[in-house]
């Protein structure tokens, strides 16, 4: 059978073919970068307890890197919220449920989330020094901890198979770190397309953890001055203006 097109982006396609999900790097994708997926893909893969595709291979061919994995068959949980927008307090139920599965284990090797958010906000160069500064100060305030962070969950990295079983995509992201800062990251990754299901999804999490919303939303100008580091022109309205809700005392 003939490889199938599933995914485009900037950067890289996605092919499926038979039972393997293959991830192709453009030619001028930086190497260490795509090792780096697979390795932290690895990592999650090998602590157990989440359901990942596995990593099946890295390989090059004409100049392009490319890593395979296991094929997840299903719909992504987009579509599934997309196709059915009367179950989506169902579907938010189920992704709280998975994050905090996420969140409930630990992999020691990986980055820690404080370190990269530090670097990230550093390479902003928009920001200004006294900004980047007072970020940075205020991150290292921040509680320490070392809880699995996904760092770009959200529904379009989640493929639910027919008996409703999910798989969490897209590792590369993934750190070790505060939970909260994810959540704020789901919550932001929300806002972007729906303030209602941002707004769904924080509660949900605060209800079900105990935790203070005052608390997960004092890491959104942090997160939001992260996430500009990607520089995603559409992104770019939004997060300026939650890196800028900052009180920095
Ligand atoms: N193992 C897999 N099995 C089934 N479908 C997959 C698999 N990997 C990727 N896909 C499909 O391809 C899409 C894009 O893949 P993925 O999320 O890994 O990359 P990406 O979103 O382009 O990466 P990034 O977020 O780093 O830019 C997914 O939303 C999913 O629909
Ligand atoms: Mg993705």
């Amino acid at each position: 059978m003939a490889a199938e097109l599933i995914a485009t982006t900037a950067t890289k396609k996605v092919f499926h073919d038979g039972e393997k999900a293959i991830k192709v790097f453009n030619a001028e994708f930086p190497k260490a970068e795509v090792l780096n997926e697979a390795l932290i893909s690895a990592r999650v893969e090998e602590i157990g307890g989440i359901n990942v595709p596995r990593v099946l291979e890295v390989g090059v061919f004409e100049n392009q890197w490319s890593i395979t994995f296991d094929f997840i068959e299903g719909k992504t949980l987009q579509q599934l919220m997309d196709e059915n927008p009367e179950k989506l307090p169902e579907y938010m139920e189920q992704m709280v449920n998975l994050h905090l599965n996420v969140m409930s284990k630990h992999c020691p090797h990986l980055n820690k989330l404080k370190d990269k958010i530090s670097k990230q906000i550093q390479d902003i160069e928009e920001l200004g020094d006294v900004t980047r500064y007072d970020m940075r100060t205020q991150l290292d305030s921040m509680p320490k901890h070392t809880k699995l962070c996904h760092g770009d969950f959200n529904p379009s990295n989640i493929i639910v198979k027919e008996d409703g079983t999910m798989f969490v995509l897209d590792w590369v992201h993934a750190t070790q770190g505060n939970a909260s800062a994810d959540v704020a990251r789901t919550y932001l990754l929300f806002c972007l397309q729906d303030q209602n299901k941002a707004d769904m999804y924080m509660n949900l999490f605060c209800k079900k953890t105990g935790t203070a919303k005052k608390y997960v939303q004092s890491w959104l100008p942090i997160v939001a001055a992260a996430q500009l580091s990607k520089k995603r022109p559409e992104e770019a309205e939004l997060l300026n203006k939650w890196a800028g809700v900052c009180d920095y005392q």
